[in-house]
């Protein structure tokens, strides 16, 4: 049974991959071509989502970062349909009136202008207060699949610690979901250095590159049989025995050959800049100073850097960036491994929601 009027409030972290996901076999309900392994980062890089159903609201409303979104027009972004059907598809499953409507307001921890993606937290965080404020019950996995309906690297934030979405078989992907490889106090030295270089809305959306690599990238079928052949069970191993050295190097290739595949795509699809090439080299150049593998560059479809390395060497890095003269840092933000998706209570939000609820309920928006 849904509780009227009563706000609920889920926190959840978006996730940096160690193996990417790139490139779909369904791109309806996002199944994807390999499977990838990821770290969960913590509250620094996570969305609040807050959700009350009323009767008292005559449609269901989406604030996301303050802005009322349109969920209902045809011509809307692929993400904001997806999250519109999960609505219509968990309401009936709940088996609600007709006239209960919710309201949704949903907040990153960290400013938009950030250029990071939110859309993975965002989409947990959706996923799994609907679940609870329903009172559906759903299984992980279940809120993973819904997850990985609205964004595909979001189903992996279903847990903390390092995850991995199996990319399962099944034709309606009920078998595409993640799982939890190790819980974040395995090995909590794990830190995720995030450098922002650029703040600007990336030129090709990630949807749209999923599909056009596949159809058109050379390169992708090389990198699909490398990823699923070899770094994934090569990573599973590494993860388990701690080998930070072994777990870096494929973190650095899996990332350089997503980004070849990329520009290997027509058109082609050029997410780093001049800055991003200067933080590999300056990884590249701090782990040969070192005479081992300290850290380790991912990039995902932006030129913003996540470095991987462990507590002890956070200060060196960020200190050779700083240095480097050639690189224009806008913004650092260090996590390590979060949680996973949880309930919280947090005054703010609720005012927030209360407000907006009432201006809404009065005609006033
Ligand atoms: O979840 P999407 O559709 O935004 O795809 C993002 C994929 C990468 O971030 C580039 C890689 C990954 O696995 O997170």
């Amino acid at each position: 049974m849904v509780e009227l009027n009563k706000i609920f409030i889920a926190q959840a972290s978006s996730n940096i991959a160690f193996t990417k996901y790139w490139g779909r076999r369904n791109s309806q309900i996002n199944l994807p071509n390999n499977s990838s392994i990821s770290m969960t980062l913590d509250e620094n890089v996570s969305t609040r989502t807050g959700i009350l159903f009323s009767k008292d609201l005559n449609s269901d409303y989406l604030y996301i970062n303050n802005e009322l979104q349109n969920i209902y027009d045809s011509l809307i972004p692929e993400k904001l349909k997806f999250i519109r059907k999960i609505l219509d598809e968990m309401k009936q499953k709940a088996n609600l009136n007709k006239d209960v409507n919710c309201l949704i307001y949903s907040e990153n921890s960290f400013p938009t202008s950030a250029g990071l993606a939110s859309s993975a937290s965002g989409a947990i965080a959706l996923s799994y207060v609907l679940s609870a404020a329903l009172s559906l019950h759903l299984k992980d996995s279940e809120i993973s699949v819904m997850s990985r309906k609205i964004s595909g690297s979001g189903c992996r934030s279903i847990y903390g610690g390092i995850v991995e979405w199996k990319k399962g078989l099944e034709e309606d992907g009920t078998d595409s979901y993640s799982i939890q490889l190790q819980n974040e106090s395995f090995w909590p030295e794990l830190r995720d250095i995030i450098v922002i270089v650029d703040s600007q809305e990336k030129k090709v959306s990630s949807s749209i590159g999923h599909i056009t690599t596949v159809e058109t990238s050379i390169l992708y079928k090389a990198r699909l049989n490398f990823v699923e052949n070899q770094e994934n069970p090569q990573l599973r191993k590494a993860i388990q025995n701690k080998d930070f050295e072994t777990m870096a190097q494929i973190i650095m290739q899996d990332s350089d050959s997503l980004h070849a595949v990329m520009l290997d795509t027509w058109p082609p699809i050029i997410y780093l800049n001049d800055n991003s090439k200067e933080i590999i080299y300056d990884v590249l150049d701090l782990n040969k100073q070192n005479n081992k593998t300290i850290a380790a560059y991912t990039f995902d479809a932006g030129p913003n850097a996540h470095i991987i390395t462990t507590v002890d060497y956070i200060d060196k890095i960020i200190e050779t960036l700083r240095h480097n003269k050639n690189l224009k840092i806008k913004d650092i933000i260090v996590s390590k491994q979060g949680t996973s998706p949880k309930l919280i209570i947090n005054k703010e939000m609720t005012n927030k929601i209360l407000k907006i609820y009432d201006d809404l309920k009065q005609n006033l928006i």
